[in-house]
Parts: structure tokens; C-alpha cells; sequence
């Protein structure tokens, strides 16, 4: 996607042979600050991913696939036991670094096919070669979900001819949470450059905002016509119509349909089933968990640091009310206050209307996923 007109993906590498090195835009200083940082270790990837310089399922996915490269040129000098030792204990340290969304997991395990038997350079040669094509992939099936859901925009738009589609989302899973196009808003961008008027409802997303942060600057980039909505405010519009559709994106979904997504997204499922607004969680295979039945029971949450909750960082204005005088991070409760900060809660799969995936669009049920992936009964 474009940033300032220049195209960008969430991770790239830059150079030739041992000059080459791991890119990323630091997602921590957005909207206030462009940022791109070199990840030189696997204790960098590791610390990215997290304190969320990197974040959502699929980027997640993909940093850590390239991890994977980093640990295999770090290691790439040890003979073969040695280097066989070090790469599983490096692999170890990439997994445990977040524990919800499925992505994380299904990249280890891609690399860890991938370089088998291997040692030194060809182990860095393939882990390289599985990076790649693990981010390239994760751009193309992200594509395809818009491709997808923008058939389901397409038909809201023509049963209000002339009017805007007004669709809400939660949290972000647009292009920064993933290598590119992203999995919720990927409909959205493809809807709008096929001339449909769309407008998109940005929840806040609290603690960390990701919807004000990440989701407003990155459709403003685009040119999609969007407003910031307080956490809490979903279901009041859900009430006075002016919500035609929600789509999220997902961390982890069970065979059975069950879909984890930032917290909060549960209760915007339940207002849009009261009001009978269509409710849509897009993802890419990658973020399916088909060992996993009954999400509420079975998808661990990560619970992070209270001070999420307690603490907001922003920038700072001046005496006219404009930014640009750096940030700052500021106490929302009193001192002694203590928090808890789950991050991510259960959509139960009785509460979507459907789920958007890179090979079509498919009920939230058990049949429904496994009709597009029969592979996996
Ligand atoms: O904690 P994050 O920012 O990594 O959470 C992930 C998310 O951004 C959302 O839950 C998103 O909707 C799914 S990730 C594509």
C-alpha cells in the first residue's frame, strides 16, 4: 500500500549477501511519526513482535518467518548438531512471544519443514527462500479477500443506490496487520477503487488504539472516507441505521467458526445481531486453527501489562491546539489504581454472518469452513 504516494509492504528486506538486512515500520510511533527500524537479531524480532513495533495476525506471521532467517544466519557458523540446538531455541523464543494469534505458530511450523535436515548456508538460503514466499503469500491472499468481500459491499451498495456504504470496523486489520492489502479492510480498499462510496466507522480500540492510530491513518493514506468513533459508540449507530455492516478481522478461528479478535469485538457482534446489521470476520487460511472446536473454551488469551489500560500516549498540542511538538504518555486513573488488560475475547461463530477468507466466502460453521477447505475434515 501507498504511504506519501510510495509503496510500502509491513516487512521487507533491503540489500545483497551479508549487507542484507530485515526492515519494518515501527507501528508504535504511528499516526504521529514515519519510522523505519532494522531488526539485526533474533532478540530484535523477538522484542517486535512483543511490544508491538509489529503487530496483527499476519504481520506477526511474517516477522516471524523472517526471524527465522535472522536465527539461521546467526547460528549459520555452528556445526550441524550446534546449529540444530540454537535454531530450536531461537524458534522457541519467537513462539512464546505472543501467544493468540494462529499465524505465529504456522510460520515456525512452515520454517521448520522448510529447513529439515539442514545446515549453514543452505539452511539460510531456505529459511530465506520461506520468508519470502510466506509474505508474498500473505499479500496475495489478502488481495483476494477483498476481491471477495467486495462482492458483498458491491451488493449492499445496490440495494441503496447513490448512497454510501457505511460499514464499522474494530481495532485493525488492515495493511499494517499483515505484509500488505490487509484482511478486513482489503474489501473496503478494493470496493473504493471500484468507485463504490464507502464510509468506514474506526473504533478506537482501546487500550492501545489501533483503530484511532493505525486504522484512521492507514485509510487516510488511501483516501477512504472514514470517522473515529469512541469504543462505545457501535451500537448506538446500529440502533439509528447507520451501520449497513461490520467487518473485522480475526487472530484465531476454530473449525466450528468461532473467531478471537481484538477485545470488544464480542460485544459489537452482539449489538449488530440485535439490530440484524451483517456481521463479516475476514482472515486468511493462516489464521485458521483447525485443531480448535469451541473458541470461548479453547483460544488462549494473552492478558498484557495494566499499564495498557492505565497509561495513553499522545501527542502533544500547542496553545492553538496543533501537534507536532513531539509525544507524551499520560496517567488516566488515579496512581494506585490496579488494571486487568485482556487483549483479545470470542466472537462466537452463532454471531457472524460469514467468514471472508482468501477462497471465497463461507458460513461460520463447522460444514461452511471445511466446504472451502476440504483438506483439512
Ligand atoms: O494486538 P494486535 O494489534 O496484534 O491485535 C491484532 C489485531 O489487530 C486485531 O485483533 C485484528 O482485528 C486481527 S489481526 C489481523
Amino acid at each position: 500500500m501507498k504511504v506519501e504516494g510510495r509503496h510500502f509492504r509491513t516487512i521487507w528486506t533491503e540489500g545483497e549477501g551479508p549487507q542484507e538486512r530485515l526492515r519494518i515500520i515501527d507501528q508504535t510511533a504511528l499516526p504521529h511519526e514515519f519510522r523505519i527500524l532494522d531488526l539485526h537479531s533474533v532478540a530484535d524480532v523477538c522484542r517486535a513482535i512483543r511490544e508491538m513495533w509489529v503487530r496483527g495476525a499476519g504481520l506477526i506471521g511474517a516477522t516471524a518467518a523472517w526471524g527465522v532467517w535472522v536465527a539461521a544466519r546467526e547460528a549459520a557458523h555452528l556445526p550441524a548438531d550446534e546449529f540444530a540446538v540454537r535454531m530450536a531455541m531461537s524458534m522457541e523464543a519467537l513462539r512464546v512471544t505472543r501467544p493468540t494469534a494462529s499465524n505465529l505458530v504456522w510460520a515456525l511450523q512452515r520454517q521448520q519443514k522448510a529447513l529439515a535436515g539442514l545446515s549453514g548456508a543452505e539452511a539460510v538460503a531456505a529459511a530465506h527462500a520461506e520468508a519470502q514466499a510466506i509474505a508474498d503469500e500473505d499479500a496475495e491472499f489478502c488481495r483476494r479477500i477483498g476481491e471477495h468481500g467486495k462482492r458483498i459491499i458491491e451488493a449492499i451498495a445496490a440495494k441503496k443506490p447513490g448512497q454510501t456504504v457505511n460499514i464499522l470496523t474494530h481495532c485493525n486489520a488492515g495493511w499494517l496487520a499483515f505484509v500488505d492489502w490487509g484482511s478486513a479492510l482489503s474489501p473496503v480498499y478494493a470496493a473504493f477503487d471500484a468507485g463504490i462510496p464507502v464510509h468506514v466507522w474506526v473504533d478506537e480500540t482501546r487500550p492501545r488504539n489501533q483503530g484511532a492510530s493505525l486504522t484512521a491513518w492507514e485509510l487516510g493514506q488511501h483516501g477512504v472516507p472514514h470517522s473515529l468513533i469512541a469504543d462505545n459508540t457501535g451500537g448506538h449507530l446500529m440502533q439509528h441505521g447507520m451501520v449497513d455492516m461490520v467487518i473485522t478481522g480475526a487472530d484465531r478461528v476454530t473449525r466450528c467458526g468461532d473467531a478471537a479478535n481484538k477485545i470488544g469485538t464480542y460485544l459489537k457482534a452482539l449489538a449488530a445481531a440485535d439490530n440484524g446489521v451483517p456481521f463479516y470476520v475476514a482472515l486468511p487460511s493462516s489464521t485458521f486453527d483447525f485443531a480448535l472446536r469451541d473458541g470461548v473454551r479453547e483460544i488462549p488469551i494473552e492478558e498484557r501489562s495494566a499499564d495498557e489500560v492505565r497509561v495513553m500516549t499522545g501527542a502533544l498540542l500547542d496553545g492553538d491546539g496543533q501537534a507536532g511538538q513531539g509525544t507524551a504518555s499520560v496517567l488516566i486513573c488515579p496512581e494506585n489504581t490496579g488494571a486487568r488488560n485482556w487483549a483479545f475475547d470470542v466472537t462466537p461463530a452463532r454471531l457472524i454472518s460469514g467468514i471472508i477468507t482468501e477462497r471465497g466466502v463461507c458460513a461460520a460453521s463447522e460444514d461452511g469452513v471445511l466446504g472451502l477447505y476440504p483438506e483439512q475434515r
